[in-house]
């Protein structure tokens, strides 16, 4: 019983593996995108929301942040550091920022590195998405 149905069973695995492969490549980018809003989350989610309704919590709001001038979202008290950065957030300034806060802008009060370059792209696109979506 067994021996007569396994050269079936494997048919059936292979065109299931076949199609689960098709549906992977055709849904990377939304994955691409799920990895990097969880990768998000975990490393700044205590300190910052992206949601413009939402309040600051200890960092301020990144709602739009691609694009918006540093040390500019309302009602938040930025460190003189960021108050006078003078430039607007983009994906270079980003990585620099997150690869080390207070050794990009001396001064700050935001206490995170992050050394990792993968997470790092994960963050950025996440960001990036946000504003592009606006
Ligand atoms: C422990 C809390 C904390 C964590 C974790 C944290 N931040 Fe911050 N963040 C802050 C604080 C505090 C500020 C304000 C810094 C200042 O005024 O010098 C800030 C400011 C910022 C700003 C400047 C925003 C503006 O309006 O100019 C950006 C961008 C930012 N954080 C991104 C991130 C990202 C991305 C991560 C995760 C990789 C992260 N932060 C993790 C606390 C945090």
């Amino acid at each position: 019983m067994m021996g007569g149905t396994q050269g079936g069973m494997g048919k059936a695995l292979a065109v299931v593996a076949g199609a689960l492969l098709f549906s992977i490549s055709t849904a990377q980018a939304d994955d691409d995108l799920v990895a990097a809003q969880k990768q998000f989350v975990t490393s700044c989610g205590t300190c910052h929301v992206v949601d413009p309704a939402a309040g600051p919590r200890q960092g301020p709001n990144l709602a739009g942040l691609v694009g918006r001038k540093a040390g500019t979202y309302p009602g938040y008290k930025y460190s003189a550091a960021l108050a006078n950065a003078g430039f607007t957030w983009d994906a270079d300034n980003l990585e620099k920022w997150i690869t080390n806060a207070q050794a990009f802008r001396p001064g700050s009060t935001m206490p995170y590195r992050q050394a990792d370059p993968a997470k790092r792209a994960r963050i950025i696109a996440y960001l990036k998405s946000l504003s592009v979506q606006k």
